[in-house]
């Protein structure tokens, strides 16, 4: 079968401490499952190297990643020293633009073992996906401030939604919900108060709809959601959202089930003419940066969400890569049933740690 070429970007802060973590356990898998995967590393894409050059990135980094099947990537961000507009619009935001990654795929889940700060909730009874659209809503640098440094100061910010963008972000989480058991969508919305946006999109909702009467749907405003998120967070199945309030919304699912440091993300460009990237949903983690004691597993699910999708490439037999996937996944259950644990789920062990005990689960 075919190999598969995967960009390995650490990043800044705990993503040099976690994106090593999930490399131990895909190889582990590669060699258990015979998988055929090459790793090359950049050094790029991180605030060292900005500080050391002035860019973010080599002017070649298009093409140095073009020919990647998917990019494995930790976290960018380190405010103490680059402007956080500058480090995430050189790099990550780049990438999910450039490489039409309009997907972003952040399940929620609650595990077995995972003390949970909503009560009363038990495993299973949290398991959702949070669809997220990637590339364009409240994130633009599309606007400008007049009279700066004045009493008249002014700042426009716009947002855009394409028809485009907003249909194939839209179709997706339809199909999902459709895919699934409940096949139940929440529509996040806000056309109480955005006025043409949100009530536009909840219009686009309503079209693409129509092409799934067994998904049963069900709109509801961005601030009663996060509410429900705590209060009933079982009625959720599938839940998409535009870039801003899915970012929102896949911080505030995870912290439901424990911590951010489990919650991994899929940035998918479904249509597969660029690399997809794959990365946990969290940052650099500049408080514990440094001391070995973030929490790898976002990471190594995210790394495990990446063979799901290669497994899918069209004229691949993708089944070891599935089941690849499904080990990992039961590394990670297995672990957090009774495994080390870092200090953001109650525990004393360090990173490595975490990320030998999965690999040694998953080595069997
Ligand atoms: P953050 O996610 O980095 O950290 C928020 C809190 O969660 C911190 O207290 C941190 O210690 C904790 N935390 C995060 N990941 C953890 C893990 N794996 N284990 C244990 N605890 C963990 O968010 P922030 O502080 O808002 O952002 C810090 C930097 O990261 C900023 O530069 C920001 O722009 C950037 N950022 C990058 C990404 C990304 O690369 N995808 C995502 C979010 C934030
Ligand atoms: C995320 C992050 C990014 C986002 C930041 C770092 C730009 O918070 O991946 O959720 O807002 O998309
Ligand atoms: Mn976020």
């Amino acid at each position: 079968t075919r190999k598969f070429k995967i960009a390995a970007i650490a990043g800044d802060g705990i993503g040099k401490e976690v994106l090593p973590e999930g490399l131990k356990v895909l190889e582990v898998a590669a060699r258990r499952f015979g998988l055929d995967l090459e790793f090359t590393h950049f050094e790029w894409a991180s605030c060292d190297y900005y500080l050391k050059t002035g860019t973010m990135m080599p002017d070649n980094w298009k093409e140095q990643l073009s020919g990647m099947d998917a990019i494995y990537f930790g976290a960018v961000g380190w405010p103490a020293t680059v402007p956080d507009h500058i480090s995430l619009w050189g790099s990550l935001l780049k990438f999910r633009r450039e490489f039409d990654q309009y997907i972003n795929l952040r399940p929620v889940r609650l595990f077995d073992g995972v003390p949970c700060p909503l009560a009363n909730r038990k495993p299973g009874d949290i398991d959702f996906y949070v669809v997220r659209e990637n590339t364009e809503g409240e994130y633009t640098n599309l606007g400008g401030i007049m009279f700066p440094g004045t009493e008249r100061e002014m700042v426009i910010q716009e947002s855009v939604f394409t028809r485009t963008g907003t249909d194939r972000v839209l179709k997706y989480a339809f199909e999902l919900a459709n895919s699934r058991k409940r096949k139940h969508l929440t529509v996040a919305t806000k056309s109480n108060g955005i006025a043409i946006s949100m009530p536009w999109w909840d219009g686009r909702a309503d079209a693409i709809g129509k092409d799934y009467p067994d998904v049963a749907t069900d709109k509801q405003h961005i601030d009663i959601l996060t509410a429900r998120f705590v209060l009933q967070p079982t009625r959720f199945d599938v839940v998409v959202a535009s870039n801003l309030f899915g970012d929102i919304l896949s911080d505030l699912g995870p912290a439901c089930t424990g911590t951010i440091g489990l919650a991994p993300s899929g940035n998918l460009n479904p249509d597969r003419n660029f690399p997809s990237l794959f990365e946990p949903v969290h940052g650099s983690a500049p408080d514990i940066a440094g001391k070995g004691i973030a929490n790898p597993i976002a990471q190594i699910w995210s790394g495990a969400m990446m063979l799901s999708f290669l497994a899918d490439t069209p004229g691949v037999d993708g089944q070891r890569y599935r089941e690849a996937h499904d080990a990992i996944l039961a590394a990670i259950e297995q672990s957090l049933k009774d495994g080390p644990r870092t200090a953001d789920l109650g525990g004393n062990a360090n990173t490595v740690q975490v990320g030998d005990a999965i690999a040694q689960l998953l080595q069997g």
